[in-house]
């Protein structure tokens, strides 16, 4: 059998052989022999279960599990291969079982179909996987929170539209993204919930006429609760789907930190430098380092996106149930899983050894006028309409425009002229609110903002230490324990 005749699981009716454009058109276990270790997990749960419905003795199960393990070891080792001739996984792993028992091997087939086989293996590989990639992501969170601590009284210029707009602790900035995490983490937590079902037991579509258990099956392979409806469990890709656009919903924030971070290393910003280990140099142009890491993080979102779209093209209109459309649901799952594995790592690496340059930060944070709207909630704070304060202040930033001063720079008389409530005075101290000097101040800015959720750097603290305690929840849950 090991020769490369064409090992079919479904020769008995056929008379002729396969067209070779359908063979090379049918034939996916150049991709899914990814999934053997989850099938032979499945396949030992299934031997267990025929045993116990009488369908194999005590010492054919022994053999089987024997087999079975000895398979694994060798696809392990890499002595068990896939050949061309064998149609996908389950095919290649019914040979080498055929190789290794004779005909007892065939009794295995007894009450499963490649259709409720590949739903759960394809379930399962995810639900390892998806572990793994929350474990990359606490990674990717933890490397922006030690930073952020670094950084909790750092002021940097807060954007909106990409203009300054109003200064914020660079630490608020860096945890805005470990929030966006946080919340990928919580939709996988979420979805491995929905994934938790184990179609193994549905057969082809209809369930089988033999004693299964498909109870104990999902038990076993870790599922909360086998499928409900077996017509259901076959043709549902949901779960891909689902899992897709969480790994799509992680590259667009992927890709707005590698934006970010594109930005702030450039010549113009200045606010970050990317470590050499993180940066490449260009063939031509000696003086360059490039934040390539950041553009790949960015650029890798469109595949992302891009596998998403493809499978739920995929599924549109299909009827029930199994239809062969959905072995293309197993390439953009693959891809998903393969590229977050290779993104997330540089990017947790990208941003621990990141050097932050708080010198230029602090200098660029009140410009652009950024302390103007501390500036009218002064005068809010004496009484004045928000709507009358945001007028003076803005003729005042026009002032300044043409005198080209900044707002730090005006005397105590050319702000009485605006307004009279900016006169320093008695009554300042008198209402314990800070002065107009102190909220000129981007430090008396930021402290400012000390509400829940605020950027002062309390705040901020306050926030590092609510998020340690999720992402230490997230890691727990990604080990198992
Ligand atoms: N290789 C197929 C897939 O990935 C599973 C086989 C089911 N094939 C079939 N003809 N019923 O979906």
């Amino acid at each position: 059998m090991a020769d490369n005749k064409p090992m079919r699981l479904w020769g008995g009716r056929f008379e002729g052989g396969p067209a070779d454009a359908l063979t090379r058109l049918s034939v996916s276990v150049q991709f899914d022999w990814r999934l053997a270790p989850y099938d032979l997990l499945a396949s030992r749960a299934h031997a267990r279960v025929l045993h116990r419905a009488g369908l194999l003795t005590g010492e054919e199960l022994d053999r089987m599990l024997g087999a079975l393990d000895e398979l694994e070891s060798a696809c392990k080792r890499g002595e068990f291969r896939p050949t061309v001739a064998d149609e996908d996984v389950h095919t290649a792993l019914e040979r080498g079982l055929l190789e290794r028992l004779g005909s007892l091997g065939g009794k295995l087939r007894a009450g499963r179909s490649r259709n409720d086989q590949v739903a759960t293996d394809l379930r399962l590989y995810l639900r390892d996987h998806v572990r793994t990639i929350v474990s990359r992501l606490v990674e990717l969170e933890t490397a922006l929170m030690s930073q952020a601590e670094e950084h909790a009284a750092t002021a940097a210029p807060g954007m909106t539209h990409l203009q300054h707009a109003q200064p914020v602790s660079f630490g608020h900035q860096l945890l805005a993204h470990v929030h966006a995490l946080t919340r990928d983490v919580d939709r996988l937590k979420d979805w491995d919930k929905r994934a938790a079902v184990s179609p193994l037991g549905s057969g082809a579509l209809a369930g089988s006429s033999l004693p299964l258990d498909p109870a104990a099956v999902a038990a076993e392979l870790g599922f909360d609760s086998p499928a409900p409806n077996s017509m259901d469990a076959v043709a549902d890709r949901d779960f891909a789907a689902e899992f897709l656009f969480c790994a799509a919903m992680i590259g667009v924030h992927l890709s707005r930190l590698g934006e970010e971070i594109v930005l702030w290393a450039s010549q113009e910003f200045r606010w970050i430098e990317v470590d050499d280990a993180y940066s490449t140099g260009s063939s031509i142009m000696p003086q360059k380092k490039n934040p390539d890491v950041a553009e790949l993080a960015r650029g890798k979102s469109g595949r992302l996106i891009g596998s998403l779209m493809s499978l739920l093209t995929t599924l549109k209109g299909l009827p029930l149930t199994y239809n062969r459309d959905l072995q293309e649901d197993k390439e953009p799952v693959f891809d998903s899983v393969d590229t977050l594995l290779l993104v997330l790592p540089a990017v947790s690496g990208m941003v621990s050894t990141m050097r932050v340059n708080s010198a230029k930060l602090e200098a660029s944070a009140p410009e652009g006028f950024a302390l103007a709207t501390d500036l009218a909630e002064l005068l809010v704070r004496r009484g004045v309409a928000f709507r009358d304060a945001h007028e003076a202040v803005g003729h005042l930033v026009v002032w300044c425009q043409v005198n080209d001063k900044d707002l730090g720079d005006l005397t105590d008389e050319e702000l009485a002229k605006v307004s009279p409530h900016f006169a320093a005075g008695p009554a300042e101290a008198a209402d314990g609110t800070p002065g107009v000097r102190e909220v000129l101040s981007v430090q008396g800015a930021l402290a400012a903002r000390s509400a829940f959720g605020g950027t002062a750097p309390d705040r901020v603290r306050d926030q590092l230490v609510s998020l340690r305690e999720i992402v230490d929840g997230q890691a727990a849950w990604a080990s198992g324990s």
